[in-house]
């Protein structure tokens, strides 16, 4: 199983990397903002610092909602790097866009994705990966982990080469849940990172054993 870290903040994607665990990169147009607004740097420059941490898929999201300007953008982002994959909405326009950037070689992830049939439609368009966004279908009443389950069984029934990124997981245990599914991806923000590691077992059994040391050892 991969994970990417979701974000821009190149000091966040710098601390996720040094854990060791990091395979890619997805940003989307908010995390985007954020960061032009706080570096000061333009979202190319971003981009091409992102892209110089980390040697791996990194998301970059297209802002045009037309076929047209949603492929001479994504060829646009393309060529910021090797590594940049463009992530265009789940619709009519996006697929038609999916269809013709990847009889180009550009990798597309087909994003805002809420249900197995997008997914679905999205596969066949041609797109590299989907990403369902668990968080915001349980926000709505959903339950955004059987949408990925359908999504990761009917991929595997057809030995689909669409790659499944897990999105919106603000919840730790959804990535295991992932795991579990055996989905390809799980895209994590990195609070949920920092939650992924913690347990208060851990805390309580690193201090009893530096008590029972300092104890018996007098120091
Ligand atoms: C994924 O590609 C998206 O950037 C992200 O997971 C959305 O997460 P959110 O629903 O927490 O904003």
């Amino acid at each position: 199983m991969k994970f990417f870290i979701d974000s821009a903040d190149v000091n966040a994607i710098r601390e996720a990397v040094s854990l060791g665990v990091i395979d890619g990169v997805t940003t989307n147009p908010t995390h985007m903002a954020k960061a032009v607004k706080t570096s000061g740097k333009s979202s190319k420059d971003v981009l091409k610092e992102i892209c110089s941490i980390i040697d791996g898929p990194i998301s970059a999201e297209a802002i045009s909602l037309k076929a047209e300007e949603m492929i001479a953008e994504a060829r646009q982002l393309a060529g910021i790097h090797p590594n940049i994959v463009v992530k265009l909405p789940i619709t009519e326009d996006g697929l038609k866009a999916v269809s013709v950037l990847s009889k180009e070689g550009i990798k597309t992830n087909v994003t805002l994705i809420f249900s197995a049939s997008q997914a679905l439609m999205a596969a066949k368009a041609g797109a590299t990966y989907v990403s369902p966004f668990v968080a915001r279908l349980d926000k709505v009443g959903h339950v955004g982990m059987q949408v990925v389950e359908e999504i990761v069984t009917i991929f595997r029934n057809y030995d689909m080469k669409t790659e499944v990124i897990v999105a919106s997981l603000t919840n730790p245990r959804w990535v295991v849940d992932a795991a579990m599914m055996g989905a390809d991806i799980a895209t994590i923000p990195y609070e949920t990172f920092e939650q992924l590691v913690k347990h208060p077992m851990t805390d309580i059994g690193i201090e009893q054993f530096l008590n029972d040391w300092k104890n018996a050892s007098g120091r």
